[in-house]
């Protein structure tokens, strides 16, 4: 009903906006004024984190995702090799397990059938040959993954009803930013995590900010059969959480593409009928992004860029700039997934698609 979705049309956009309050949530209790505390997710999480070497993190959907990001952080910032995959092949695949390894499974409902299946599976293998401990990253207290798993962190985004997931994304997100400052053994590293994970809210209140903005570009997409979408490091899996969103919910083909892989392929798809959606925020990586929007304007591909104000990229010919705010690089992930969400989402509404129950989708999938 109307009251249940707070006034808004649908409840993914209400969740969408639900997002600055969610993400406080998360991190609460969980910061000191300088540092990031291991001990809010357990009385022995401390001592247990000190001795991980190595991670391993399993997820499916959105869910992966996240973990495709959280690689970037757990390399770049804590010094931890990570490895990313997809439940359904995990759990079929015979994987070695480098010594002191934490398994970490990801998942919004905690009941998903090949996450489970992995997480049983790692806790499965013979001794010698296994995990060090098990994490689960969830939203759903009191889930079979939580219940079966060693330490468990919550994501706190409250009750997510879209099919499409959007809070408890970002929530994953953070709760993964958080886990890499609890494993980040240099002190003033995690005093300036602690600090930005603070401006949070903020930042995301001000993405928000776009949502007319956005409304008025979705227009361009309705009669489009196809999208691309762009990014660079960890917003590479920012661009396929974008691409996935699309997918979803207003049922438009879009793949998602590492820029710098355009040329071994999809560039041959580029034309005025092809749209190309690209996250550039202000990082390490922009200006090999911004040689890539010249491949494509090159090639006659129309262009629409979520770019930091100061990044240096205009609307002009073959392309359309959305001006984001600021924000710190650790945060950018969770900040840029926010307009490709509210793209998702105004496609779909001006397309008359279900957008809170696509169909042949599930919430959650309990079977294989
Ligand atoms: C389904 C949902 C997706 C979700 C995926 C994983 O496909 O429609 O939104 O990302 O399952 O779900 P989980 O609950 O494990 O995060």
């Amino acid at each position: 009903s109307a009251t249940e979705k707070g006034g808004y049309r649908h409840f993914m956009l209400k969740e969408i906006y639900e997002q600055p309050q969610a993400l406080t949530d998360t991190w609460q209790g969980r910061l000191s004024v300088d540092d990031i505390l291991a001990s809010s997710i357990g009385t022995d999480a401390e001592a247990l984190l000190s001795q991980v070497e190595a991670i391993h993190i399993v997820a499916c959907g959105t869910s992966y995702h996240a973990g495709l990001v959280a690689r970037y952080w757990l390399e770049a910032m804590a010094r931890i090799p990570c490895n990313v995959e997809l439940a359904s092949e995990y759990r079929y695949r015979n994987p070695v397990v480098p010594k002191n390894c934490l398994f970490v499974t990801l998942s919004q409902s905690g009941e998903t059938a090949d996450t489970l299946a992995a997480l049983r599976y790692a806790k499965d293998l013979p001794q010698g040959q296994g995990y060090l401990a098990t994490l689960a990253v969830c939203n759903k207290p009191e889930s079979s993954l939580t219940r079966e798993s060693d330490l468990v962190m919550m994501t706190r985004a409250g009750p997510e009803i879209g099919v499409a997931s959007t809070k408890a994304f970002t929530t994953q997100l953070l709760c993964l930013l958080l886990l890499t400052g609890m494993l980040d053994r240099d002190a003033q590293k995690r005093g300036h995590l602690a600090a930005d994970i603070r401006k949070i809210h903020t930042a995301v209140s001000q993405v928000l900010e776009l949502d007319d903005a956005i409304r008025h570009l979705a227009e361009e997409f309705v009669d489009k059969q196809h999208a691309l979408f762009l990014g660079r490091g960890p917003m590479y899996p920012i661009a396929m959480e974008g691409a996935l969103k699309l997918k979803e919910i207003s049922y438009l083909h879009a793949e998602a593409y590492a820029a710098g892989e355009l040329k071994h392929g999809p560039l041959a798809l580029v034309d005025e009928n092809m749209p190309v959606i690209a996250v550039a925020p202000k990082n390490d990586w922009l200006e090999k992004v911004k040689s890539n929007l010249q491949e494509v304007s090159a090639r006659g591909g129309k262009l629409y860029v979520f770019a930091d104000a100061d990044a240096g990229l205009n609307t002009g010919p073959g392309m359309t700039v959305l001006d984001m705010p600021h924000v710190d690089d650790t945060l950018a992930p969770i900040a840029y997934t926010v307009p490709l969400q509210l793209l998702a989402y105004h496609v779909a509404v001006a397309k008359g698609t279900d957008v809170d129950q696509p169909r042949n989708l599930a919430k959650s999938v309990t079977v294989e």
